[in-house]
């Protein structure tokens, strides 16, 4: 029975316990601590335009298996990242039922008004509030909301840290950065701020001057009682040619990553490289020219267009995702809905406490989605139970990678290589 060789699933709802994730099909031998997953635990919570919920909550995954002193065993990694908001809500969340004296005292609260008791019935435009209440049969929306909720996300971060660590032991490594927000771009040429410092401004952003404008924007949409979204940009370097394949749809590293990058709560737009942008060019102005290969055998793009993929194979190039965050949907003002249970029209959907703007936070889980695909490319393509042969599997594909192939033979005799009629005719 087939199944991926990187795997990961977790549980949770927002004000639960806890959060979990279970990573399955890491190599035995990766050294792993807490304090690794804390570092991308930590940039998720920060940036400029988010909530009172992240004052709260300082986010640390515990590793509850498949690790011993400080190295993965090869057995499923449990991680735990506790909900340290659970305290306040008590027996509105508690997983046993409740009993009649908590009943009565929940009955009493949400009388006397009190939001937390009270079940929810009206519909957030935005939301899975509607179709999660109908699909599933739940009258009260916080029974979709709880778990539709992007702290979920806490625990794809918590997960993108073994990855980071698994990619970071065979030469890859994965950063983000704020693009845009509310229409305001980064310009190129005025990106001058290093990681470090990219990774310590208020969006993330490498660009002070566009950085700058971004703030006035969420200001803008704070003082209005609304909300704003951007684009987040996720790079990754030391991508070997060869990762994914174009035999298969669902062996496409490029679909893969835009799938698992929408597949982020608020992200409603995935690109590639230029993305949509090639749309509006010439050809010639799209394509990435390839020079040749390097003295060291690299092959060399004279521009990285179509983002580190062709053919749904990474080509050596870094690889370039950009997300589209929608604006949250939350708004301090909220927008008229209808409630669930009478079907009619409210003046204003149900408000819980909310962020304005979380592009930066965005861009860390990304990065999280783009790691914990390409950890299971890696795994795909070179295999391996042991992070010594993993490595050693590495460095052999990476070699080959950059080897001149053999002439090619036409039944068995040299044939001229130069070729020229690639083109094909027909529907391609
Ligand atoms: C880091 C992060 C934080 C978010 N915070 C909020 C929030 O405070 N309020 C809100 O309404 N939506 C928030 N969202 C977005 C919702 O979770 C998301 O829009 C909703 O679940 C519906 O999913 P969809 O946008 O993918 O359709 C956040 C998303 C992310 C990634």
């Amino acid at each position: 029975m087939p199944t991926d060789p990187f795997r990961f699933l977790t549980a949770g709802e927002s004000h639960g316990p806890t959060l979990g994730v279970t990573v399955e099909g890491v190599p035995a031998g990766l050294a792993l601590t807490e304090d690794d997953l804390a570092v991308d635990l930590a940039r998720r919570q920060r940036g400029y335009g988010r909530g009172a919920r992240q004052a709260i909550e300082s986010d640390r995954a515990e590793i509850r298996a498949g690790v011993r002193h400080g190295r993965t065993l090869g057995s499923p990694i449990l991680l735990l990242v506790a909900n340290k908001d659970w305290e306040n809500w008590g027996p509105v969340m508690q997983s046993a039922p409740l009993t009649d004296l908590q009943a009565a005292a929940l009955g009493a609260a949400a009388a006397e008004g009190n939001k937390r008791a009270t079940p929810v019935t009206r519909v957030r435009p935005g939301h899975a509030d509607l179709a999660g209440a109908l699909k599933y049969g739940h009258s009260d929306i916080r029974n979709v909301l709880e778990r539709a909720s992007a702290r979920e996300t806490a625990a794809r971060v918590a997960a993108g840290g073994v990855a980071r660590a698994f990619l970071r032991a065979v030469g890859i490594d994965v950063w983000s950065f704020t693009a845009e927000v509310g229409g305001v771009a980064v310009d190129p040429g005025n990106a001058s701020r290093s990681r470090e410092e990219t990774d310590a401004s208020p969006l993330r952003c490498p660009d002070p001057a566009a950085e700058a404008l971004m703030i006035e924007r969420i200001d803008e949409a704070r003082s209005n009682g609304d909300t704003i979204g951007g684009v987040f940009e996720v790079v990754a370097h030391g991508v070997p040619i060869g990762l994914g394949s174009y035999v298969h749809w669902d062996r496409r590293l490029d679909g893969a990553l835009a799938a698992a990058v929408m597949s982020i709560n608020i992200v409603k737009g995935v690109e590639l490289g230029l993305g949509f942008e090639q749309t509006r060019r010439f050809g010639s102005a799209v394509h990435d020219i390839i020079d040749g290969r390097a003295d060291d055998g690299h092959w060399i793009h004279r521009s990285n267009n179509a983002g580190g993929t062709t053919g749904g194979i990474s080509n050596g190039e870094p690889i370039v995702v950009r997300g589209a965050v929608k604006p949250i949907s939350t708004l301090a003002r909220p927008l008229p809905s209808a409630d669930l249970i009478t079907g009619k029209p409210v003046d204003k959907a149900h408000y819980e406490r909310s962020d304005i703007s979380v592009v930066p936070a965005a861009g860390v889980i990304g990065e999280a989605m783009v790691m914990l695909t390409l950890a299971r490319f890696v795994l795909e393509t070179l295999g391996g139970d042991r992070m010594d042969v993993v490595a050693e599997r590495m460095a052999a594909h990476r070699r080959l990678m950059a080897t001149t192939p053999p002439a090619p033979l036409i039944g068995g005799r040299p044939a001229a290589a130069g070729g020229d009629e690639a083109g094909s005719g027909g529907d391609d």
